[in-house]
């Protein structure tokens, strides 16, 4: 199987050091020409459990020279579309396209751009970090699930045999948005205000400011899920929130870090989507709403921070 691997971030980087050690034919793509060299040079380097190990992947910034037969979107949600149109023109019809963003809306917009007979969703648990053009950490094992499964039957087992092959652990299912809004409402419970107070994710329950606020926006997130007949994958969400929090206590959730490093945030993908859905369906999110405004007013005035001390 040959797999494009659209992204040099932290799940970009690892699936396609991981793949490629595996033994498929994998190869990176990076819109940025000064990156691609780079990482062409060092290769991927790795930091997991196991020390440290460097992978040669080939890592392009234009057409890819033999079709894929599976491209993995793994660019932040703000970039899907550019990222999608970037590679339709050249990526065949049998190529299918599988998302494990973070966030809503970006298999929608991939379907708009390849049609919906080909895009795949998923989510996952693996956790890595950026520590430079590159380079990763591999903190934590956990599931990826990707789906539909129907419909998608032959494909679907090709790439959970390559996944698993890889030392991911994946499974599929049919209801897939059900396991994506799972996903977005953690992310929608930790991660903005991680971004607003800087805080570590296990710091959010213990102060009572924080507290109330991820269980008022996971509350909202949750109306909204309901009224679009998700059927989320626990029962207690706040209380599910609240384990994650536990689980990945030293963690700095990836939308702080994209503060750390003063970039774009995912927050319309997130917190931004749950206001956005929540206004067609008639439910109001007030909490989310000042969320998602408190984090674009910090990704937009990063050159005008007072500075401490
Ligand atoms: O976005 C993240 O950082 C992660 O999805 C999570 C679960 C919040 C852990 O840091």
């Amino acid at each position: 199987m040959k797999i494009l691997v659209v992204g040099p971030g932290a799940m970009g980087c690892l699936f396609a050091s991981r793949l490629q050690k595996a033994g498929y034919m994998v190869a990176l793509l990076d819109y940025s020409k000064e990156r691609a060299e780079r990482i062409n040079a060092q290769g991927i380097i790795v930091e997991d459990v196991t020390g440290e190990y460097n992978v040669k992947v080939p890592v392009l910034s234009g057409e890819l020279s033999s079709p894929p037969d599976l491209v993995l979107i793994c660019v932040k949600s703000y970039k899907t579309r550019e990222a999608g149109q970037a590679i339709e023109p050249w990526v065949p019809p049998q190529t299918t396209i599988l998302s494990l963003q973070n966030g809503v809306g970006n298999i929608e917009i991939l379907q708009e751009i390849f049609g919906s007979e080909r895009v795949l969703g998923g989510v996952t648990a693996e956790g890595a970090t950026l520590l430079g053009t590159g380079k990763i950490r591999h903190a934590g094992q956990g599931e990826t699930i990707i789906g539909p499964k129907k419909g998608f039957e032959g494909t679907v087992e090709k790439i959970i045999a390559a996944f698993n092959g890889a030392g991911f652990k994946t499974r599929s299912v049919n209801n897939v948005d059900d396991l994506i809004w799972g996903k977005l409402i953690i992310n929608v419970g930790i991660n903005a205000l991680t971004a607003i107070t800087r805080l570590k994710n296990g710091r959010l329950p213990y102060i009572s400011g924080t507290r109330l606020i991820l269980e008022e926006a996971v509350k909202e997130a949750v109306s909204v899920a309901r009224a679009k007949n998700i059927q989320l994958p626990y029962a207690d969400p706040v209380g599910r929130v609240l384990e994650v929090c536990e689980a990945t206590a030293e963690n700095i959730a990836s939308m702080l870090q994209d503060v750390l490093k003063r970039k774009l945030t995912e927050i319309d993908f997130i917190n931004g989507a749950i206001v956005r859905e929540g206004k067609s369906l008639g439910i109001p999110t007030p909490v989310n709403f000042v969320l998602t405004s408190l984090v674009q007013a910090v990704q937009e005035t990063y050159t005008q921070r007072i500075q401490e001390g």
